[in-house]
């Protein structure tokens, strides 16, 4: 379950499939020399810090093994968000995925595509014509 876990995690920084979130600035601020004057929209783009080298080596690599004794420093992991707006369902969203990854990889079973197309043959007859293997 721990590796499982890495996984999951090693996946969401990969992927990261909720790739931004907006913000508004309240008041007039700076940072990394840009101004970003009060009501501006902000965009984080959680997909750069997911794959910026200096946070995570060699990011294109999937790699549950990073994850070992790996605590992110905050924001330079952010699935899920961050500050008052962080996603609620973020362990509920873990949880499923876990389940669904556990009966996935113990009940799969390889089945040969050429002898399942021979199955939908013999229910939809000639109209499905299949190849030799
Ligand atoms: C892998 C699955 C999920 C991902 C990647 C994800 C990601 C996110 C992100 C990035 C945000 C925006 C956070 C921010 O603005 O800082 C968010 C917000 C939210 N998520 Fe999720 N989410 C997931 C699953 C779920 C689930 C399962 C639920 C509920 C059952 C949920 C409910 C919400 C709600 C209600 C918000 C709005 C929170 C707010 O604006 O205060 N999410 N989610």
């Amino acid at each position: 379950m721990k590796y499982l876990s890495k996984v999951i995690d090693e996946t969401l920084r990969m992927v990261t499939f909720s790739l931004t979130v907006f913000r508004e600035a309240k008041t007039d601020f700076c940072m990394n020399g840009y101004t970003i004057p009060k009501g501006w929209k902000v965009l984080a783009w959680f997909r750069t810090i997911h794959l910026d080298p200096e946070v995570y080596p060699n990011p294109k690599e999937f790699n549950p093994s990073r994850w070992d004794d790996y605590t992110p420093k905050a924001g330079t992991f952010l699935p899920f968000g961050a500050g008052s707006r962080l996603c609620p369902g973020n362990n509920l969203a873990k949880l499923e995925i876990s389940i669904f990854l556990h009966y996935f990889l113990l009940d799969y079973r390889q089945v040969s595509l050429y002898c399942l197309n021979v199955r939908i043959q013999n229910v939809l007859g000639d109209s499905y014509p299949i190849q030799d293997q």
